[in-house]
């Protein structure tokens, strides 16, 4: 028999990928599922990106990278922070990776031991726990409430902080709520963290540009005072449609360059340098699609909100980024795991469960709105022939 080491038995997972799986085996017995359980955008990536990856492989561009990125992209990134923040980031001070998770993977490895604590959003993106967990720190939880509209109350998190704290972990706009903090938030929690110089903060912007209702992105990195308490994880899976390319990047305190250098040369070595090129259009290249592809969640978010809305049951907020819906379904009188599980088998759409996102998702379930409106449509129709169905 293998014999494990113990953190593995505390490492979580995305449940998201379980109902994926489940929706996939329905979809094999013939049945018509309708996918509102999956992260990704229905969208393709931009077709000037493909290009440029493919003229990179027929360049020759097929050998190792250095570990931190090529040059000409980190570049990019910096002008693109600077045109979208309206800030002056080292491109030196960028790191280039396999995606946003790792970076995740990464800064909870570098500050999460045995007797630390790391202070995280919940209901929120899975990972984080699961990866607070696995470095033996204690999770604090962060608590979203649906009456904030899902942000947090900055003065209430501070005093969360002991002198165990050592990494704080902030996602707006946020999954799995499309919650949105706002500038004040993030202002106050800006000055609690210079009076905690050993506290850490990695606020992970990957839905940075996915904002509605004229609302405008507060990115950490706007806070030249807190860079070296500071790490900011995004990337273009999102807002490019690219998550199937793993690309990502961060942006990492002088002092830490090295170190996640050396994880990363002991974990990946560089990322796929065809598609470090495709980073390179993409950040470069016209933004019309990203722009197209923001109006059509746009669209979509109101016209699901409205629907899950005239649920019996269902009271959903405003969610003000991302592309998810996070409906309380108390009143449906199921919880949300069966809700999910039910609506899953007997109506064919999948969802995911709130409290895959943590304890507080209890009585949540999250719709990625990644979808066409017209399946949107016939999902939200589907649910509510299905509760009506249940209460007779
Ligand atoms: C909040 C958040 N951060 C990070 C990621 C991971 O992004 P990537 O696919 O680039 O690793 C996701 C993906 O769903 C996410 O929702």
């Amino acid at each position: 028999m293998p014999i494990l080491v113990e953190n593995m038995q505390r490492l979580g997972t995305e449940t998201a990928f379980e109902v994926l799986a489940r929706a996939a085996e329905l979809e094999r017995q013939g049945r018509d599922i309708i996918n509102l359980g999956i992260g990704q955008p229905d969208f393709k990536t931009p077709p000037h990106i493909v290009e440029a990856a493919i003229k990179a492989l027929r360049d020759g561009h097929h050998g190792y990278t250095p570990s931190q990125g090529i040059l000409p992209l980190r570049e990019a990134v910096a002008a693109d922070l600077d045109r979208r923040h309206d800030a002056s980031v080292d491109p030196d001070t960028i790191m280039i990776m396999p995606g946003g998770k790792p970076t995740m993977f990464f800064s909870i490895l570098m500050f999460g031991k045995p007797g630390t604590e790391i202070l995280y959003p919940d209901p929120g993106f899975p990972i984080y726990r699961s990866m607070i967990e696995y470095s033996g720190a204690t999770p604090v939880a962060i608590e979203l409430r649906e009456e904030n509209d899902f942000s947090f109350n900055a003065a209430e998190l501070l005093e969360q902080i002991t002198p165990r704290t050592r990494l704080i972990i902030l996602n707006t706009p946020g999954n799995p709520t499309g919650g949105v903090v706002a500038e004040n938030e993030i202002r106050t929690l800006v000055e609690g963290i210079l009076a905690n110089p050993d506290v850490m903060l990695l606020s992970d912007e990957i839905y940075s540009q996915m904002l509605y209702d004229g609302k405008r992105h507060s990115s950490l990195l706007k806070y030249p005072e807190i860079r070296d308490q500071l790490i900011v994880l995004d990337g273009w899976s999102k807002t490019y449609a690219m998550t199937g390319w793993r690309l990502g990047f961060s942006v990492w305190p002088a002092s830490l360059v090295e170190s996640i250098n050396r994880l990363a040369v002991n974990c990946h070595s560089c990322v796929n340098a065809a598609a470090q090129y495709a980073g390179i259009a993409a950040l470069e290249g016209p933004q019309d699609s990203v722009i197209e592809m923001v109006q059509a969640f746009d669209e979509r978010r109101r016209i699901i909100v409205q629907l899950l809305n005239q649920l019996p049951g269902f009271h959903c907020v405003k969610p003000g980024g991302a592309f998810y819906a996070f409906p309380n379904i108390t009143g449906t009188g199921f919880t949300e795991t069966d809700l999910q599980n039910m609506i899953l088998d007997e109506a064919g759409v999948a969802t995911v469960a709130g409290t895959s996102f943590g304890p507080f998702g209890k009585g949540f379930i999250r719709f990625s709105y990644a979808n066409s409106v017209e399946n949107i449509r016939i999902a939200v129709e589907r649910i509510g022939e299905f509760l009506i169905n249940a209460r007779h």
